[in-house]
């Protein structure tokens, strides 16, 4: 199953998704949802036409919607039925996040009636979402791809559906890399380490100080688990537990690998990036700060912006692989689901919701204006999109393969410890606390206490 998964992720490719501007949401409640519910900004209101049925349904979405994404929700509330729908920014920590939903969940609050949630929680979720198939003709599922339905399907109930498709990737600078003598990307960790080195002297011996060699995500959150796991992956550690549960954490390659990425921190990575989220990295990336960028497909469309400082001098390329024997190319799997709540008291309005953003009008939308990877494999052959993410043509051939899963679907409703005991220990080293070899250590004990 997951192989076939990381197979078709990678069959996709790029595209984007939240940003930074658009109102019309209404941000995320700290405790009871309960007590946040605001109507959503004009923004997102119907624009009037289709008769109101009175009914307001919450979704529960990303941090920082897009203009396109308000859009598109509007676009549903002018469908027959008038359903209102009310925008709620969730947190933008995936980590934050599933801690807020399990809250509201575990008081089967009935508030949100619809999650978007990550590809990772479908197993610790399951118990507090609808099977989808109840109410989701079976030929509108079965066009995603099947691998992610299946990810999705947890004891034969069908828990979210697909949203968008996410692979780690490597953003960098064209026109740096042509300043300063070389003609093509990184293909190993080495030659990033070498060039993010050459042009952060350079740019800052011509006088920008602020200049960074190399931004990504080393946070204490889930964002970290991706990161790790690409790093060691790719310098042949292992997958952390094997689909047939075995613990492989503890061994040489993986520690290694942390031990070189906490080489990085303050050499060619800013002092602060064992703080830096997705949108922290993008933040100096896009303001022309840094040579190279570990990200998701999002920052693509965001880069790409009219106003962006880096529109055109950029492109992106899977992330680099290691020099040793087992060393491949390892880009981490990710993605958003619609779940709809079990505690829902509108959960027909949510499932018509749900269909229209995960359907074929939805997903083309978020393809061409957010640049996020589709999971309707027609959409792929659809000229708009492909014209809107060019490198979904070119990434195929050097992506087919090299999607990674996490261990979530091996540790099910364990997976939030695994990954936390996981990346807990990985940001030790990233801050010096202790070294890779007592990090994989740690990480195995936690490992084989949680998944016992
Ligand atoms: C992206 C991925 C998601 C992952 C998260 C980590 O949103 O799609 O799967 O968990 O980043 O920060």
């Amino acid at each position: 199953m997951r192989k076939s998964l990381w197979l078709v992720t990678v069959l996709v490719v790029l595209g984007l998704m939240m940003a930074a501007c658009g109102g019309g949401a209404t941000q995320a409640p700290a405790a009871a949802p309960t007590t946040a519910a605001k109507p959503a900004d004009k923004a997102a209101a119907p624009a009037g036409g289709a008769a109101a049925s009175g009914k307001v349904i919450k979704f529960i979405g990303d941090a920082n919607p897009k203009q396109w994404e308000l859009d598109l929700v509007a676009a549903f509330e002018k469908q027959p039925g008038g359903v209102k729908v009310e925008y709620i920014k969730g947190p933008d920590s995936a980590t934050e996040r599933l801690a807020q939903y399990l809250q509201f969940l575990s008081a089967q609050s009935g508030d949100i009636d619809v999650y978007q949630i990550d590809v990772i929680w479908p197993g610790i979720l399951a118990d507090h979402m609808i099977d989808l198939k109840s109410g989701v003709p079976a030929d509108e599922v079965n066009a995603h791809f099947k691998a992610i339905v299946d990810n999705n399907t947890v004891g034969g109930k069908l828990v979210g559906l697909p949203r968008f498709t996410d692979a780690g990737l490597l953003y960098y600078r064209k026109d740096l890399l042509q300043k300063y003598g070389y003609s093509n990307p990184p293909a190993t960790w080495k030659e990033l380490e070498d060039m993010a080195a050459k042009i952060q002297d350079g740019e800052r011996k011509a006088g920008n100080d602020a200049f960074w060699g190399f931004v990504w995500q080393g946070d204490r959150y889930e964002g970290l688990t991706c990161d790790a796991l690409e790093w060691q992956v790719s310098q042949g550690g292992g997958v952390i537990i094997d689909p047939d549960k075995k613990i492989t954490i503890n061994n040489p390659q993986a520690a290694a690998a942390f031990d070189r990425a906490r080489s990085w921190v303050g050499k060619i990575s800013p002092p602060g990036v064992t703080t830096y989220k997705e949108e922290d990295s993008r933040g100096v990336w896009q303001a022309g700060n840094a040579a190279f960028m570990r990200n998701w497909p999002y920052a693509y469309s965001l880069g790409q912006a009219a106003d962006s400082k880096i529109k055109d001098k950029f492109d992106v390329v899977p992330i680099p692989k290691g020099e040793g024997a087992n060393a491949r190319n390892a880009d981490t799997l990710g993605g958003w689901q619609l779940a709809v709540s079990k505690y829902s008291k509108n959960q027909k309005e949510a499932i018509e919701f749900v269909r229209y953003l995960a359907g074929k009008t939805g997903q083309k939308t978020s393809a061409t204006q957010g640049s996020l990877l589709p999971t309707i494999g027609d959409l792929y052959k659809d000229a708009d999109v492909l014209k809107a993410a060019p490198f979904f043509g070119s990434l195929f051939p050097v992506f087919s393969g090299g999607a990674v899963a996490r261990p979530s679907t091996v540790s099910s409703d364990r997976y939030n410890e695994v990954s936390t005991a996981y990346f807990t220990q990985v940001q030790r080293v990233l801050t010096g606390e202790i070294k890779g070899a007592e990090a994989v250590a740690n990480i195995e004990k936690d490992l084989q206490r949680i998944m016992k």
